[in-house]
């Protein structure tokens, strides 16, 4: 078993893993503090799965104008960058690596987290999402446009959490560019309907991401970012891949290897059958490494990587009740499951209280 491509270690930018499995960053809402600044119980958290090659953090709003979904924490605060300080530490201690991954919500928040004022986006489009309001489920509004001197403020706001991020002593920074956040909405035609430098073409659309990712990269080095996409994403009103769209991501990768990153993260498909041949596509135009997320099993993980299409693979739902899902690996031992109630919700319960493996 120890031959397993899993289990070997694999160099992504600066970033040298000990072995190629990835967790992917997922929000669990423990933030219940005014302050929205990681607690004590997030550093048991995330150093109880140190084990990974590469922790990334759950997305962590860039500023409080951010902000689409309960307890989240942030990274725009010095009280929030201390918590994450300690997050850092307790990983770093217990032998692991930990990327923060910023997040933007944009038009998919909604006023009650926003002290009653209007989600801004792209433009005035209701992306017909939800967003998890303290009062429960919402539907999503029609934001008000960008202002051009408001993508500048939410580009240095990034830029800002770079350098919150170094001081909190991550290992890198990822940009959540994925599902239906504010960055994938300036790449989606349906949202974006600017007629600026930032909208009215496939490559102005990304100019927003690359912007962004110059600001990160000055804080940082290419060589410690990363930004994570689903091209094939569907939710809401506006979010359906079509061949215009998955055309757009196609260009986007290819510019993408410009940026010298530490590596991609990518969505692939929920069909099994299809999915080595997704990122097959993905590798055509991206030659920089490639984490390949979305339904791996240990096996799927273990075969994309033989067959040399990625570089590594990361699992999310697998290490919420997997806290030593690599060793599991290496042992053979199964993977328990996970309680989806506690998933983005509760305290300890569903969160440090999974245990490693035990032989009964
Ligand atoms: C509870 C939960 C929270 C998530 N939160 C985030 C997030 O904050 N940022 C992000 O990029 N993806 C998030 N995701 C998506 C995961 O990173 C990953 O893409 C998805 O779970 C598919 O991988 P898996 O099949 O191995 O679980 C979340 C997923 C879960 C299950």
């Amino acid at each position: 078993m120890t031959t397993q491509p899993l289990l070997q270690p694999v160099r992504l930018g600066a970033l040298e893993l000990p072995n190629s499995v990835v967790m992917a960053p997922m929000t669990r809402a423990r933030a219940q503090n005014a302050e929205l600044a990681p607690t004590d119980l997030m550093a048991t958290y995330y150093a109880q799965r140190a084990g990974a090659g590469l922790i990334v953090t759950e997305g962590t709003w860039v500023s409080a104008d951010a902000i689409g979904f309960v307890n989240v924490p942030g990274i725009y605060t010095d009280a929030q960058v201390s918590g994450w300080a300690k997050v850092t530490g307790a990983v770093h201690e217990a032998g692991g690596r930990i990327m923060s991954q910023f997040g933007h919500v944009g038009a998919a928040s909604h006023p009650s987290h926003l002290g009653g004022r209007l989600p801004a986006g792209p433009s005035a489009v209701n992306p017909g999402e939800k967003s998890f309001t303290p009062t429960g489920p919402k539907d999503t509004l029609t934001p008000r446009a960008y202002t051009a001197a408001e993508i500048a403020d939410t580009i240095a706001d990034y830029r800002r959490a770079a350098q919150n991020a170094r001081r909190a002593g991550f290992d890198g920074v990822e940009l959540h560019a994925q599902g239906s956040h504010l960055i994938p909405q300036f790449l989606n035609p349906r949202l974006n309907r600017r007629t600026d430098a930032y909208g009215g073409s496939g490559e102005k659309r990304a100019r927003f991401l690359l912007d962004i990712l110059e600001a990160v990269s000055d804080v940082w080095g290419g060589d410690r970012v990363s930004v994570k996409l689903s091209p094939g994403w569907t939710s809401g009103t506006a979010f359906t891949a079509d061949e215009e769209t998955l055309a757009d991501y196609d260009s986007l990768l290819k510019k993408l290897n410009d940026s010298e990153l530490a590596y991609l993260h990518l969505l692939g498909t929920p069909v099994a059958a299809k999915r080595n041949a997704v990122f097959s596509r993905y590798r055509a135009h991206y030659q920089g490494n490639i984490v390949a997320n979305l339904g791996f099993s240990q096996e799927a993980g273990n075969d994309i990587l033989q067959a040399g299409i990625v570089d590594a693979v990361s699992f999310g739902a697998p290490f919420i009740a997997n806290p030593d899902l690599v060793e599991r690996f290496t042992q053979g031992h199964p993977p328990a499951e996970g309680n989806r109630d506690t998933y983005y919700a509760g305290h300890t319960e569903g969160y440090t209280d999974y245990p490693a493996f035990a032989a009964n």
